[in-house]
């Protein structure tokens, strides 16, 4: 198979989960075979229990399928087989995964959050360099991107939302942490970045709105904040379960805007499953038609979703 243009080859994949007691067991993936193009975003559809979900398990090492493989063709087009790798090797190789359900750390700030996606590249502890008493050039570095790629994704949302700083943010913060303070390390863990978020954007955003707690922000807005984290780390491939379901239709906007710029702008793949049609006729390049563990159509988005088929079953029309 061409490894240039495909990023993920998915040939063959069956999965059998056993029933507990006397339920009988039932094959949740039947022989599905998926490509998955580099560059491009590629959507894959299906009503819900079609076992979508559980084929981004075993994609990511979580599951292991009965039969068949999942080639990956990283940069250099080497070819790894994730049917035998762990999911921290799979994490390795640059594939990121945002799951079906929130994955924000609600009681720590929003910059942190978005931090924690550069660590695990590089094979550092992600919150080591949070807890470093001074700011090297790699952590200066890493806070700048975190604020750029911040105001990238969720810029406007926070100034259109009202999401002001409250007055006494800071002092809010240093009662959060006192119990800490015998620690040493922990002191001023923000009041270092103080000379480092000094950029036009940290002006549009008022400082405080990264510190923030990841719960202040609206549920659109945490998954602004997944995406955000993702885009932190060094991926070639995105999983990406659902990222407008349950968000409010200015945030779908923003969530579909983000995704296509970064492919556009770094040239990331993008497999992702989706159940808001228009998003999917908006931004993908491609569409896979799962019904009951088997996929049964492919091609284009319009192809796809305009097959009488298709639908009959999934659309109900
Ligand atoms: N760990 C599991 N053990 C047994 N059955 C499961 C498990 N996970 C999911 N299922 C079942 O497998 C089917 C497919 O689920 P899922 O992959 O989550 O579907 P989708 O994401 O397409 O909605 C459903 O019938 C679901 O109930
Ligand atoms: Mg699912």
């Amino acid at each position: 198979m061409n490894g240039t243009q495909t990023i993920l080859e998915i040939d063959g994949i069956s999965k059998r989960f056993h029933g507990r007691g006397n339920q009988e067991s039932f094959l949740v993936l039947e022989d599905v075979d998926i490509e998955v193009k580099r560059g491009k975003i590629t959507a894959l559809i299906g009503a819900n229990g079609a076992g979508k979900t559980t084929l981004f398990n075993v994609i990511s090492g979580f599951s292991r399928p009965d039969s068949g493989s999942i080639m990956f063709y990283d940069e250099r087009v080497n070819t790894h087989n994730l049917v035998s790798m762990s999911p921290h090797q799979i994490a390795g190789l640059g594939i990121g995964r945002l799951f079906q359900n929130l994955s924000v750390f609600k009681n720590m700030s929003l910059i942190e959050n978005v931090l924690i996606g550069s660590g695990e590249k590089d094979g550092e502890f992600p919150f080591a360099s949070l807890l470093k008493k001074s700011v090297g050039v790699a952590e200066q570095h890493k806070v700048r991107m975190a604020e750029d790629i911040i105001g990238k994704v969720l810029g406007e949302t926070c100034t259109e939302t009202g999401l002001d700083p409250g007055e006494h943010q800071k002092e809010r913060w240093s009662q959060k942490f006192r119990f800490l303070q015998p620690l040493d390390r922990f002191v001023s863990r923000y009041e270092r970045y103080g000379d480092i978020f000094d950029t036009p954007l940290s002006k549009i955003i008022k400082n405080d709105v990264f510190f923030r707690d990841a719960s202040d922000f609206s549920f659109g807005q945490q998954r602004l904040i997944s995406l955000a984290c993702l885009f932190m780390g060094d991926h070639a491939l995105l999983l990406l379960d659902e990222p407008t379901a349950g968000v409010n239709p200015q945030i779908v906007e923003k969530i579909l805007t983000v995704i296509r710029q970064m492919v556009d702008e770094s040239g990331i793949s993008v497999f992702m499953i989706e159940h808001n049609m228009d998003a999917v006729l908006k931004i993908a390049d491609h569409c896979y038609f799962m019904d009951d563990g088997t996929v049964t159509h492919f091609g284009s988005p319009a192809d796809v979703l305009g097959n009488p088929k298709v639908r009959r079953e999934y659309l109900g029309i």
